[in-house]
């Protein structure tokens, strides 16, 4: 299941129409801190996110799927793939499309943004 999902609207697009990257990066910010969350109730942080290639335009009326992975657990950080799909046309029911892949990595922070261990043991097996 897709951690967040989207409908696009006319505000997140630019003069030709198709959505703005920033938009997009914003909501994998998110839905790497919501799977962060996964392995830490408190602050989290984004320290690094990868470089990020959009495959194909996200158009106005599109619905935009965000589906993570935790790919690494560390001491203070955990990393995350986030892979957005678009569904062009969402009232059409058109095709699903892939949009962009991207790795993020988010740290467990103190009430001033120190590192902290984070606080949710892995499940074994
Ligand atoms: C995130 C932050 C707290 C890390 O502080 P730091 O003193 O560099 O922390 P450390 O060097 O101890 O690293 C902490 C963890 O982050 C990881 N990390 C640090 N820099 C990294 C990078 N560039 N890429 C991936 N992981 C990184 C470390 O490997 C470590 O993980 P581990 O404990 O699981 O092994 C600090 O850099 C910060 O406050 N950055 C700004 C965060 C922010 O505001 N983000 C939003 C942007 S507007």
């Amino acid at each position: 299941m897709p951690v967040i999902r989207q409908l696009t609207m006319p505000k997140d697009a630019n003069a030709l129409g198709t959505i703005f990257g920033g938009v997009i990066l914003a909501q994998i910010d998110q839905a790497a801190a919501i799977e962060a969350h996964r392995h830490h109730v408190g602050r989290v942080v984004t320290v690094a996110m990868d470089s990020i290639e959009f495959k194909q335009p996200v158009l106005i009326g599109d619905l935009v799927s965000y589906f993570t992975t935790t790919r690494k657990v560390g001491r203070t950080s955990v990393t995350i793939d986030v892979h957005v799909w678009a569904q062009r046309q969402f009232a059409e029911s058109g095709d699903f499309i892939p949009v962009t892949d991207a790795c993020v990595t988010m740290v467990a922070v103190d009430e001033d943004c120190k590192p902290i261990p984070l606080n949710r043991p892995q499940k074994q097996g």
